[in-house]
């Protein structure tokens, strides 16, 4: 039976977290999805469309990786493309408390989904979406934090402001 990991998020940018995170997965699967969030009610820095086309020209090449977007339910999603695993990433000990929520949650929706939790490389422990955002916003580096295309897409978005 083939077994499919969901690795969901808004990867508003994707970083190189991410990606360490993906790689790592995708050794233990045979089908992983990076599922990206639609989610309307927060304003992201990159649209849908965008932060697919971030993240698919990131892991081009990646054989058994997909790109997918997904709304509502996260359980509804991984039921529709029959994963059994939800994939996410614990870098230090604050994201604890809301992974286990989440994974508490989504076990209650659906017990049969297991959520496994990686650690990326200890490089990419402090690098964050949020924070690559913020700097960049700033004017700072994060060359090394996030895939050239990401890079070049940040400075594009904010020279443009
Ligand atoms: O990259 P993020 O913001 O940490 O990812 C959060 C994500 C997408 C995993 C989470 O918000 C999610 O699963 N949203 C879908 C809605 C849902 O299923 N909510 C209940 C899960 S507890």
């Amino acid at each position: 039976m083939k077994r499919t990991a969901v690795y969901p998020g808004m990867f508003d940018p994707v970083t190189h977290g991410h990606l360490d995170l993906a790689d790592r997965g995708r050794r233990h699967y045979d089908r992983l999805i990076l599922a990206v969030l639609r989610n309307d009610t927060k304003q992201p820095l990159f649209n849908l469309d965008e932060r697919i086309a971030l993240v698919r020209e990131a892991v081009e090449g990646w054989s058994n990786v997909e790109v997918d977007s997904f709304d509502g339910l996260l359980v509804d999603y991984a039921r529709s493309v029959d994963a059994s695993v939800i994939l996410r990433g614990i870098r230090v000990a604050s994201d604890f408390e809301y992974e286990m929520q989440m994974a508490m949650m989504n076990r209650h929706l659906s017990p049969e989904l297991e959520t496994v939790f990686l650690v990326p490389t200890e490089a990419y422990s402090y690098v964050s979406s949020r924070l690559v955002r913020e700097v960049a916003g700033l004017g700072g580096n994060v060359d090394n934090l996030v895939p050239a295309n990401v890079s070049k897409a940040l400075k594009q978005r904010f020279a443009r402001d």
